[in-house]
């Protein structure tokens, strides 16, 4: 299976794409944690993206496509991935589309998950992610058992630096501008799915797998 998920910030993409890997086996391709990952590592690709991520601003479209690229040639994503984060452009869209003609593979699902703004600034105001595991909490909705310590390995919980409501709000405006059209240009194409979003993430995930067939 070959999925991309779609939706502004806070819709659940990380949250749902990490439990089909767990249970599905489908390889998760987050651009935001790679992208975060080389922040933390201090890479020349972190200190690039870093200002603009901290904006809520997108990454230019050639630093993207080339991480997904290097991604998808691994072994582990041969026999299935879930796209969480991109394509967010209808540039990283045809992108995608090239480098999958390549590999004889396309997009089997496109799920644009739903939900409404005020829900997504609560959610995202409140989530607090591991420093060492990236699990993720949400201050009210799932909260950790000690405050900012990790259930699972003890590791500190931190905000992220774009979690601001201010730049959550920027978020929300690029992702009007520049990401919402691809739900017409995956429509076209017949594979698009549109999935109510703003439920408890167990119902959210069981009307994914019935979405896609899992
Ligand atoms: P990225 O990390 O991709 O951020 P995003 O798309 O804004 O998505 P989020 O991670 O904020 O939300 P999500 O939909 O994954 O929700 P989550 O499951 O985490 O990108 C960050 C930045 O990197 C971008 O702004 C850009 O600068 C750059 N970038 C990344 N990809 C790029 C690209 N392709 N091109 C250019 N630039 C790129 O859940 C959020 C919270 O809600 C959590 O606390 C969670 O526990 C909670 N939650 C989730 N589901 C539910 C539910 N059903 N009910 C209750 N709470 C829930």
């Amino acid at each position: 299976m070959r999925l991309i998920l779609l939706g502004p910030p806070g819709s659940g993409k990380g949250t749902q794409a990490a439990r089909l890997e767990a249970e599905c086996g489908l390889c998760h391709v987050s651009t935001g944690d790679i992208l975060r990952q080389a922040v933390a590592d201090g890479t020349s690709l972190g200190r690039a993206a870093k200002a603009r991520m901290d904006k809520g601003q997108l990454v230019p479209d050639e630093v993207v496509v080339g991480i997904v690229e290097e991604k998808l040639q691994r072994p582990e994503c041969r026999k299935g991935f879930v796209l969480d984060g991109f394509p967010r452009t209808t540039g990283q869209a045809d992108a995608l589309g090239a480098i999958l003609r390549d590999f004889s593979a396309p997009i089997d699902r496109v799920v644009a998950l739903q939900v409404d703004e005020e829900v997504v600034v609560a959610r995202l105001s409140g989530r607090r992610t591991c420093e060492e595991c990236q699990a993720m909490y949400h201050v009210r909705l799932s909260p950790p058992q000690a405050p900012d310590v990790c259930d699972r390995c003890g590791g500190r919980l931190a905000q992220r630096d774009d979690d601001r409501e201010e730049v959550i709000r920027r978020r929300l405006a690029v992702y009007e501008e520049s990401t919402r059209p691809l739900l017409d240009y995956y429509a076209a194409g017949g594979k698009l799915v549109r999935l109510p979003a703003g439920g408890p993430p167990d119902e959210v995930h069981a009307a994914l797998k019935a979405a896609v067939g899992l």
